[in-house]
């Protein structure tokens, strides 16, 4: 890992380098209307910021332990910030009018998507606690067995999120009505991070 990648990654605006084999599956289909364009670019962000976690996970062992401390730093953030309030404004904003769109009789359509965030979370808490120390082989172990874990994980869920859940929206809601949604979803998680 470069000097500049490492002081990117304190100042938390670590990017993604392109062309780089994914193991990520990613879905494309068409273009939505324009809010909804803005939920995947924010997911891609999401994505691309991901791989460079994998990244960490995979090529810790050759990095410096200036490199992995600033590395595991900014994955912590990623995670407990950026990733836990994108699923607490998920939750509280799209998979709510999901639900009502569904109107499943009492039983909520999105159910499975909520356990998805409530074990990524203990994935993340799993990560968080390994982390604090990279120098240390066991906590090293932890650390990478979490943070494989939760990118399988969250992968998947990301792809269903994609693929069933915003043509859902894109048939059955205006583009008014996603904007309203969406906006809601992006104060929710900026508040959540404090911004
Ligand atoms: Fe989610
Ligand atoms: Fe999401």
């Amino acid at each position: 890992m470069v000097k500049k990648d490492i002081g990117a990654l304190r100042e938390n605006r670590y990017q993604a380098r392109p062309a780089r084999p994914r193991l990520a599956f990613r879905i494309r289909e068409g273009t939505m209307k324009p809010s909804l364009e803005k939920f995947r670019a924010h997911h891609a962000r999401l994505r691309n910021h991901l791989d460079r976690f994998l990244e960490g996970l995979t090529q810790l062992d050759s990095w410096s332990s200036e490199a992995r401390e600033a590395w595991a730093t900014w994955a912590r953030r990623l995670l407990t910030k950026d990733l836990l309030s994108h699923a607490a404004s998920e939750e509280e904003h799209l998979y709510a009018v999901l639900d009502d769109l569904a109107g499943a009789r009492g039983v909520r359509f999105t159910e499975t998507m909520r356990w998805d965030h409530r074990i990524l979370k203990e994935y993340i808490e799993e990560f968080v606690k390994n982390s604090q120390s990279l120098k240390d082989a066991e906590q090293l172990r932890g650390a990478r067995l979490a943070g494989w874990q939760l990118y399988g994980l969250l992968n998947a869920h990301f792809v269903k999120e994609e693929a069933v859940f915003l043509p859902i929206l894109e048939q059955r809601l205006t583009e008014g009505e996603i904007a309203t949604l969406i906006g809601r979803m992006h104060q929710h998680e900026a508040a959540a991070q404090g911004k």
